[in-house]
C-alpha cells in the first residue's frame, strides 16, 4: 500500500490544452473602436502538453530552439524574456498571478507573424494550462491584457475573443462594444482559403498610429461605431477622414457580409470582401504592394468570389472565399471550436 502511494506521488499526469488560430473573414481595424468583426477560429492552432510543477513554467517548442524558463509569481518585464515567444507566456502568468506552474512542450501549426493570431492562441492556451477558471470572455480579456503587457501594442479584443469563444462549424459575429458573440454557420459549399504572404510584426508597425488616428476621428465626431458617412465628411483632416470612412464602411460590410453568407449569396459576400481590401489599402493604408498583388491575382482566378488581407496588416496572410477546389495554393481552413482542455 505504502508503495502504491509512493508510486502515485511520483507520477504526474500529462495534461493537454488546445487553442486555435483565427482568420478574420471581414471587419478589420474595427474592434478597437467597438465595431463589428467576423472572424472564425480555425483548424490550425497550438497544443500544449504539460505536467504540473511548483513555482516554475518551463517550456520547449517544436518551432523554436531553446527552453523558456520563468519563476512564479512572475513580476518582471515580459518583453525581456527569451526565447521571444516566452514573453506572451510570462505576461499571461503575470496577468493571472499564477503560482502553480508547469513543465511541457508547445506544438504549433500556425506560423508566427502571419496574422493568424499565434500569440493570442498561446496566451489562451497557457491561461487554461495555468488553471484559468472563468468564461471565454474573461479568458479573452485576461489574454488581451497579457498581449498589451508583452508587446505594448494597443490591440483590440478580436483575436483573443474569437479564439476563446470559437464554435465548431461557425464564424463569430462579435460586437466589440457589447462584447456579444453570435455564431454564424459557415456554409460547407464554399472553401475558405488562407495564403501566407509575408512575416510581419505589429510592434513598431503603423498599428498604434491607426488606433490614435481613429481616436482623433472620435474626438471630432463621436464614437465611430455610431457615426454615419455624413458625420465622416465633416472631419477636417484628410487622413483622419479616410481612416474614419474605412471604419464606418467596414462595420456596414460586416452586417451585409453576414446576411449574404446566410442566404448563400457568395457573389455578394465575395464582392464585400474584395471591397473591404480596397478600403484597407486606400483609406486605412495597412496593406502592402505584395498583398495587393496577391489579392488581385486570386480575385482574377475562376471560381473565386473574393479575397482580402486579413489581420492587422503590414504583411501576414490573405483570405479568399471560393468554389470548392478553385484555389490550389494555400490552406483550406475550417471553422473550429475555441480554446479548450482536451483528453
Ligand atoms: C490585430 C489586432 C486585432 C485587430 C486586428 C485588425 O490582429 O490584434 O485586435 O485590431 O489587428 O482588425
Amino acid at each position: 500500500m505504502a508503495e502504491v502511494s509512493r508510486y502515485l506521488l511520483s507520477v504526474s499526469e500529462t495534461l493537454r490544452v488546445h487553442a486555435p488560430g483565427r482568420v478574420n473573414l471581414i471587419g478589420e481595424h474595427t474592434d478597437y473602436t467597438g465595431g463589428l468583426v467576423f472572424p472564425m477560429a480555425i483548424n490550425r492552432g497550438i497544443t500544449l502538453s504539460y505536467t504540473a510543477a511548483d513555482g516554475v513554467v518551463e517550456l520547449t517548442s517544436d518551432g523554436v530552439p531553446g527552453v523558456l524558463s520563468i519563476s512564479l509569481p512572475f513580476d518582471s518585464a515580459p518583453n525581456a524574456v527569451e526565447p521571444h515567444w516566452g514573453s506572451y507566456i510570462a505576461a499571461m502568468a503575470a496577468e493571472l498571478r499564477a503560482t502553480q506552474g508547469l513543465r511541457g512542450h508547445v506544438l504549433s501549426d500556425i506560423p508566427a507573424g502571419a496574422g493568424l493570431s499565434s500569440s493570442a492562441a498561446l496566451e489562451c492556451a497557457i491561461g487554461l494550462a495555468l488553471g484559468f477558471d472563468g468564461t471565454p470572455l474573461e479568458l479573452s480579456q485576461a489574454a488581451q491584457r497579457a498581449e498589451h503587457r508583452a508587446t505594448g501594442v494597443p490591440t483590440g479584443i478580436m483575436d483573443q475573443l474569437s479564439i476563446a469563444a470559437g464554435v465548431a462549424g461557425h464564424a463569430t459575429l462579435i460586437d466589440c462594444h457589447g462584447l456579444s458573440v453570435t455564431p454564424h454557420a459557415v456554409p460547407r459549399d464554399i472553401d475558405v482559403v488562407v495564403r501566407f504572404i509575408a512575416h510581419r510584426t505589429l510592434e513598431g508597425s503603423g498599428y498604434g498610429d491607426r488606433v490614435a488616428e481613429c481616436k482623433r476621428a472620435e474626438d471630432e465626431i463621436g464614437p465611430l461605431r455610431l457615426a454615419t458617412l455624413d458625420d465622416v465628411e465633416r472631419i477636417s483632416e484628410d487622413i483622419i477622414r479616410r481612416r474614419a470612412r474605412h471604419v464606418v464602411n467596414e462595420n456596414q460590410r460586416v452586417h451585409d457580409f453576414a446576411a449574404a453568407l446566410g442566404i448563400g449569396d457568395y457573389v455578394e459576400a465575395g464582392r464585400l470582401i474584395t471591397e473591404g481590401h480596397a478600403s484597407l489599402r486606400d483609406d486605412f493604408d495597412v496593406s502592402t504592394a505584395r498583398m495587393d498583388a496577391a489579392v488581385d491575382g486570386i480575385v482574377a482566378t475562376p471560381g473565386v468570389f473574393g479575397a482580402r488581407m486579413t489581420g492587422g496588416g503590414f504583411g501576414g496572410c490573405i483570405v479568399a472565399i471560393c468554389q470548392p477546389g478553385a484555389l490550389a495554393d494555400g490552406w483550406i481552413v475550417s471553422p473550429s471550436a475555441g480554446a479548450r482542455r482536451i483528453d
